[in-house]
């Protein structure tokens, strides 16, 4: 166990020599105009380098999904700019949204499943869906790759051909994690994934991100209000209020050593604490 720590933090090490990943530089985002306007997000940086887990933590309506729309090319910032691998994706100034061909390189799952799956599409043709946009497959090849990620993910080929209402939310949010594995992303942004899931349910899909990034050396941005369950998974967390991120560190220290009194709170408010 221990063998594997070190030579994981070996590779973030060497992660790091190569430069960030993902970084947001200063977003900030405003919804409306004039007295209306309203700063979801005010100059908020954050920076993921490969194979790492980082957190975004904050109570309701603090930004935190707003943030993500905009690494994930999802929302165009007022400000500021997203860059992918050391290319500059995404900045207010930029004309075009995210060009197509990068866009796959992030992917994202939310907080509610069942809004995010096509009712009427079967539990493999929405994840072969998926690799046939992205790999331009033909259909049959598909439909055997689309098997193989929901297998990864728990999936029998029973429940494969069910649809979506007919699976559990636990089920149904593993299968938004095989679609948002189709293309191949370097960055899984998983905002509250387990919010409306059981609590076995959870601890099941916490494992399988977990295992996706140490194993796999998938990069995850885990959004969650829930402190506990982002230090399970994380190794650094940024913590944002009312817009701003108030603090960031590695997630061990931040928990241990809180420097904001909003962090405190939300250390406080860990279930079961
Ligand atoms: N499209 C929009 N137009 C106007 N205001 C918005 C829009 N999207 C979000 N907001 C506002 O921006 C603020 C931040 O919302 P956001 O969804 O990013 O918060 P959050 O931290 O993800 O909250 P939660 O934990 O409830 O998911 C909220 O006050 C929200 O009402
Ligand atoms: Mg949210």
């Amino acid at each position: 166990m221990a063998a594997l720590t070190a030579h994981a933090g070996e590779k973030l090490q060497e992660n790091a020599a190569d430069g960030p990943l993902l970084e947001g530089k200063d977003i900030s985002v405003t919804f409306g105009r004039g007295t209306e306007a309203f700063d979801a997000v005010r100059a908020a940086s954050v920076t993921l380098y490969g194979g790492e887990a980082v957190g975004i933590v904050g109570e309701s309506g603090s930004g935190k999904t707003t943030l993500a729309r905009v690494l994930v090319g999802l929302q165009r910032p007022s400000a500021g700019e997203v860059w992918l691998e050391g290319e500059r994706l995404y900045s207010a100034a930029a004309e075009r949204r995210l060009p197509r061909s990068e866009r796959w390189k992030t992917q994202m799952i939310f907080q509610d499943p069942y809004s995010s799956l096509n009712p009427r599409m079967r539990v493999w043709q929405a994840v072969a869906e998926a690799v046939q946009v992205w790999h331009n497959l033909p259909r049959a090849a598909a439909r055997v790759e689309a098997l193989r990620l929901l297998h990864t993910m728990g999936i029998s080929d029973d429940q494969a051909r069910q649809f979506p209402k007919s699976l559990s939310g636990g089920q149904r949010q593993r299968v938004s994690v095989a679609r948002a594995l189709a293309p191949g992303p370097k960055v899984l942004i998983a905002d509250e994934p387990t919010s409306s899931i059981d609590q076995s349910a959870q601890a099941q899909l916490l494992n399988l991100l977990r295992h996706l990034q140490s194993e796999r050396g998938l990069a995850i941005i885990f959004i969650s209000h829930d402190l506990g369950l982002v230090r399970y998974l994380t190794s650094r967390v940024y913590v944002m209020q009312k817009g701003d991120i108030v603090e960031a560190g590695e997630t061990q220290a931040v928990m241990e050593q809180p420097q904001h009194s909003y962090t405190q709170l939300l250390i406080n408010s860990i279930p079961g604490r």
